[in-house]
């Protein structure tokens, strides 16, 4: 199972083992990560998972699709590293990686 790491925007680090297959988002809602809101459950219509991906995880993703882009436009400091954390899906290769959240989600 691989070990994600989220960072809050103040330095702190929160390691949580996440099942693969499980998202980013999940897995830090059920751990109750600051940061991370997941108000629509998971289905890309919110926009208050956003976090920033680090080169070395975001290769190992899928650029976001046209859904993810355009909710993107709604979270709050937007930069070229945005993603939704509920649409990327944890695998093995993701262990020890580590998702930057931004300040706020709103
Ligand atoms: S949880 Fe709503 S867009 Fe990701």
């Amino acid at each position: 199972m691989p070990t994600i790491i989220y960072v809050e925007h103040n330095g702190t680090e929160h390691a949580v083992s996440v099942a693969p297959g499980q998202n980013l988002m999940q897995a830090a809602v059920e751990h109750a990560i600051p940061g991370i809101e997941g108000d629509c459950g998971g289905l890309c219509a919110c926009g208050t998972c956003h976090v920033y991906l680090p080169d070395d995880l975001a290769a190992l993703v899928d650029a976001p699709d046209e859904l993810e882009q355009g909710m993107l436009e709604f979270a709050f400091d937007v930069n070229d590293t945005s993603r939704l954390s509920c649409q990327l899906i944890a695998d093995d290769a993701m262990d020890g990686k580590r998702v930057l959240m931004p300040k706020r989600q709103y």
